[in-house]
């Protein structure tokens, strides 16, 4: 008899539009990720990314880093938050908070970054007009693991698009978006189906190191 796996459970936290949070909504109601979504958590209200997973029935909290009188003290409650959920993964789909080396290393292995720049490249913010200022021919978006280095982490899969001659940073984004819409649920699944993991501070896919 077929074992069937049960879903990995998913938590993913958010700051703004929840696109990224969207497409991997997607894909588990289309049955092509096994995943279980347990939480959407917010460090901002009202934000689009909140409405998306209540119309889609899931459930959602809201942190606000503000309320907090250090960042000790918000990543503190922001884990114990989602530890609520007992995830397998947490996964950042735009959330836009530096973290504490306690809180990465707490979710060490099985904590997702979606970042817009073909890392190493680019760390931090305003990665497309920084690519259109460099002259880059090409950029592109980067799923990693998360550890104690903004946006430093080993990286798991990465979409590359073309810039175009005069291109707006806005119209950069744009084009990357759609390839972050590809990867990071695939990323996701991924790991439900046990494909990738963190061993030694690297990445393996299917038991391979990846390597860019
Ligand atoms: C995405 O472009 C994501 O790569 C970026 O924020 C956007 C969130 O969009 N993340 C970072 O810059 C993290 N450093 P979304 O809320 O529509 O998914």
């Amino acid at each position: 008899m077929t074992q069937v796996k049960a879903p990995a459970r998913v938590v993913v936290l958010i700051s703004g539009s929840g696109s990224n949070l969207q497409a991997i909504i997607d894909q588990q109601e289309a049955g092509t990720i096994n995943i279980e979504i347990c939480a959407v958590i917010s460090n901002k209200d009202g934000v689009k990314g909140l409405a998306r997973a209540h119309n889609h029935g899931i459930s959602t909290r809201i942190l606000n880093h503000k309320q907090f009188d250090s960042r000790e003290s918000f990543d503190k409650a922001l884990r114990e938050t989602i530890d609520e959920y007992t995830p397998d993964l947490v996964v950042l789909a735009g959330f836009m908070r530096i973290l504490t080396p306690e809180f990465t290393k707490h979710y060490l292995g099985r904590m997702f970054n979606i970042h817009p720049s073909l890392l190493p490249k680019y760390q931090g913010l305003h990665t497309h007009q920084r690519a259109i200022d460099a002259g880059d021919k090409e950029h592109g978006v980067t799923v990693h693991f998360v550890t104690a280095e903004l946006d430093g982490g080993p990286n798991i899969i990465q979409a590359r698009v073309p810039v175009m001659e005069g291109d707006t940073a806005e119209e950069l984004a744009a084009r990357v978006l759609v390839q972050e819409h590809k990867i990071y649920p695939q990323a996701v699944g991924w790991f439900a189906d046990g494909r990738v993991k963190m061993v030694d501070g690297k990445a393996l896919v299917d038991g391979n190191p990846v390597t860019f």
